[in-house]
């Protein structure tokens, strides 16, 4: 069935999942349409943000956010429309970034909602190059990761919506990028399009060759968003001094338990002090949310003036969220991936 206007379809968590999440983590229930009290406001869901981190809201694990109760409705960043609001400053019709998760119509307080107005050229842009992605590339690299022209950076998920922005601001900054992405398809695609000096596909057999022949002065900013053998394979090659905005790790989000083989830790401790090292774990809104108006304005301009460019995987269908959810961890992905949750 269709977004319509007298059924709530919402995509709720049936089961929590043990490694990679199932056809049998997520279920399709039908609610009804709600309405608004005072102070409130419906809204329709026109685009659903799909993102890594909602592996971690299927776990109870220990996080930095609580995860979603068992039959709860999965969370997610949307933009949608305003249908019914006793709001002042939310009109009908006017479009919203709002946090409505995985389901057709929502009810706010306005609390963390933006009004996009009436008519903005690429709603669903807020949900990646003008949101939270791009924020978080931009903010973990330029201020934990404060590169200098001439310097190396590295990232991985290079042509998703954080690691091409990263890579696309260190070109803008003057440095060497080396990107790491799944396939060929990927790679010539960072270095034709968004202009990457390097891309090493990490599949190949001889990756850690190949990352190595591409960072010939070492590596200064290492922006982790994988971990995994690409931390592995980084790691030797961090110069004096490097920085490593710790962003994610999304080769490790479905595991179930650490590595087997010898412990590193040591190891890996005796590099960072060595090569004094600067690691920084961060949250995007936590740690850096009063700078998202710096933010939008830089960026703003970078994508008008096509410096910065924006690839978008926009997929059909909320009943198609979870599939295409279990496809972004595993790189199925070629850009940003959104839901259009609304008819065409
Ligand atoms: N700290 C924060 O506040 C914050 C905010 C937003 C995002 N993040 C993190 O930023 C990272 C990137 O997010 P995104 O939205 O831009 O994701 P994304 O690139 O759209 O999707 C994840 C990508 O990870 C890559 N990948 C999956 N398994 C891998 C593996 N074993 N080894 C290497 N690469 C692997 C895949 O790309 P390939 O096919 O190219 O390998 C996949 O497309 C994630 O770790 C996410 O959790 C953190």
């Amino acid at each position: 069935m269709t977004q319509n206007t007298s059924i709530n379809r919402q995509i709720v968590l049936a089961e929590r999942p043990k490694g990679e999440p199932t056809k049998d983590t997520l279920k399709l229930v039908e609610a009804k349409v709600p309405t608004a009290g005072a102070g409130e406001m419906v809204l329709r869901t026109e685009y659903l943000s799909l993102d890594p981190y909602m592996r971690g809201r299927m776990s109870d694990a220990p996080s930095y956010a609580a995860p979603v109760e068992i039959d709860g409705v999965m969370v997610g960043g949307t933009v949608a429309t305003v249908v019914t609001s006793n709001i002042e400053g939310f009109d009908v019709g006017d479009f919203v970034l709002s946090f409505s998760g995985w389901q057709d119509y929502a009810v706010s307080d306005g609390t963390g909602v933006t009004n996009l107005g009436k008519s903005p050229a690429h709603p669903s842009w807020a949900l990646g190059i003008m949101g939270m992605p791009g924020f978080t590339a931009w903010a973990g690299l330029t201020k934990i990761g404060t590169p200098k022209a001439g310097e190396t950076i590295v990232v991985a998920a290079a042509t998703g919506p954080v690691g091409a922005t990263v890579g696309q601001i260190g070109k803008i900054l003057g440095c060497r990028v080396v990107g790491v992405a799944g396939g060929a398809e990927k790679c010539a695609y960072a270095v034709d399009e968004l202009g990457f000096d390097a891309c090493i596909d990490h599949k190949a057999d001889d990756f850690a060759e190949q990352l190595a022949k591409a960072s010939p002065d070492g590596i200064d900013v290492y922006f982790e968003n994988v971990g995994g053998k690409v931390l592995d394979a980084v790691i030797p090659l961090l110069n004096p001094n490097a920085r490593m905005p710790v962003c994610g790790l999304v080769s490790q989000y479905n595991a179930t338990e650490l590595p087997s083989g010898p412990d590193r830790m040591n190891w890996l401790m005796g590099q960072i002090l060595r090569k004094k090292v600067k690691v920084q774990g961060f949250i995007i809104f936590d740690d850096f949310g009063h700078l998202y108006p710096e933010f939008a304005k830089e960026m703003g301009a970078w994508v008008e003036t096509g410096k910065v460019k924006y690839r978008e995987e926009m997929i059909d269908g909320l009943e198609n969220a979870p599939e295409a959810f279990i496809g972004l961890l595993n790189g199925d992905n070629f850009g940003k991936r959104v839901i259009r949750v609304s008819e065409k």
